[in-house]
């Protein structure tokens, strides 16, 4: 731990931490601490997994101008030697924002594969494809693991059929996650590894024949590959931007939706009011977003200068984590915050964060969630969890929060 304590710098280290971190792994309630910090500590001292100090940040206020003031920096977390949440699970390259990828032709098919006009044009299938899950599930009875067998093959469907990737090849993809998406002190074989073998898959689709004609992403980054003079982006560059969305893509919805209906299932009462009301599913989703505990960590920055924040100094080089919970549950904004109220309208949630890395994808986001929750509470009435709540398996180490198994019975 003292490692981290060195010269210039120390005076700004906190010598220890106020609350442990991360916070919790459950999905299913605020951690406590949260109103304690956003009360008597919301700029809070934390160490990280590395042992690194950071500042842990958790009322609306400070949540929403750390995201959007430009000192604090997403990209210099790439930087040799920046203080860190977790080892890296993605080489450095591949982790810069969408407005930063270099290549116009690149980013401009990374925005319209992503864009409403597509989702919607995609978006027949994502029903189809919920239905014939559940289909099986209906067939068979219950119980059943709706992480298992709906929430992830789902996803693994609609986030496939958006980059224009075949459903295994989405699978493999999705298996990889639960191998190296960690958050652990230090780096390991098998993230590398997993990355590889993604890559190496992912290339080959690119490269192979006909692959100018793939729908989706994956076809407008074939094109690009083919028509490409300059040899500004390689092969490498295209891959990665690809196999990076399906990842970013795949935890968060996967990770939403399984907590979406926990969360529901956690309130019979709301529930049914959706089933009765399908008209307020886009709404009902705003909710369950603001109240989605799955962001397992902080959303982190770097301190590009010297500066203030809610009156704590926060030196250069410092790394700033943005409590999401925090902010959705903060009183200040959203009056009975612990309250799930699907016909709440809570514009402001942070769920996708906010300013310059606001999530490139909220259209598909939405749109993943609505119809795969449209067709739960078609199909399954009586929906309900097999196992009593405080029995559910959280998965530690990893970087959403989510459940292991959702056992339930309908
Ligand atoms: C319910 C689902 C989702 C949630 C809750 C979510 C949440 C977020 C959040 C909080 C951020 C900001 C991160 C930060 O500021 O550090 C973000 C950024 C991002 N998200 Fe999402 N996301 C979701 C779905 C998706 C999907 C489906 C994709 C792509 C297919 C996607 C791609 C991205 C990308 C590329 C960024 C980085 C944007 C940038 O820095 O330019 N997200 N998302």
């Amino acid at each position: 731990m003292s490692a981290v304590y060195s010269g210039e710098s120390e005076r700004h280290v906190p010598p220890e931490a106020d609350v442990e971190w991360p916070l919790s792994r459950r999905g299913d309630v605020v951690p406590e601490v949260c109103a304690w910090l956003r009360e008597n500590k919301p700029v809070a001292r934390v160490r990280t997994l590395t042992g690194a100090p950071a500042w842990l940040v958790s009322t609306h206020e400070l949540a929403t101008r750390v995201l959007q003031d430009e000192v604090f920096s997403m990209s210099a977390m790439a930087e040799p030697g920046a203080r860190l949440q977790y080892a890296p699970v993605f080489p450095a390259t591949s982790r810069s924002s969408v407005q930063d990828i270099g290549n116009a032709g690149l980013r401009e098919a990374v925005m319209r594969a992503l864009s409403p006009h597509a989702v919607k044009q995609a978006a027949g299938g994502f029903r189809r494809r919920a239905d014939a899950l559940l289909d099986e599930l209906v067939d068979e009875g219950p119980p059943a693991d709706l992480r298992a067998r709906f929430t992830d093959p789902y996803t693994v469907s609609v986030m496939s059929a958006v980059l224009g990737l075949s459903d295994d090849h989405g699978r493999l993809l999705m298996d990889g996650l639960d191998i190296a998406i960690m958050t652990v002190p230090r780096s390991f074989e098998g993230a590398q590894v997993n990355w590889d073998k993604g890559m190496a898959l992912t290339r080959d689709r690119l490269r192979a024949p006909g692959a100018a004609e793939a729908p989706g992403l994956l076809g407008a980054l074939a094109r690009i590959r083919a028509g490409k003079g300059d040899q500004d982006v390689t092969d490498d560059d295209l891959a990665s931007a690809l196999n990076g969305l399906f990842t970013a893509g795949a935890l968060s919805t996967a990770a939403f939706l399984l907590l979406a209906v926990l969360q529901l299932m956690r309130h019979p009462d709301q529930m049914e009011w959706l089933r009765a009301h399908p008209e307020a599913m886009d709404d009902a989703v705003e909710e369950l977003l603001r109240c989605n505990l799955a962001i397992g960590d902080g959303l982190p920055r770097i301190a590009t200068r010297d500066t203030e924040l809610g009156g704590t100094a926060i030196a250069e080089g410092d790394l700033v984590l943005v409590l999401v919970e925090g902010a959705n549950h903060d009183p200040a904004v959203f009056p009975r915050p612990h309250e799930l109220d699907l016909t709440r309208r809570p514009g402001s949630h942070l769920a996708f964060g906010a300013g310059r890395h606001y999530c490139a994808a909220t259209f598909l986001a939405r749109t993943h969630a609505s119809v795969a929750l449209s067709a739960v509470l078609d199909r399954m009435p009586g929906l309900r969890l097999a196992i009593p709540v405080e029995e559910i398996s959280w998965r530690s180490g990893w970087i959403k929060r989510t459940a292991e198994r959702l056992p339930v019975l309908w």
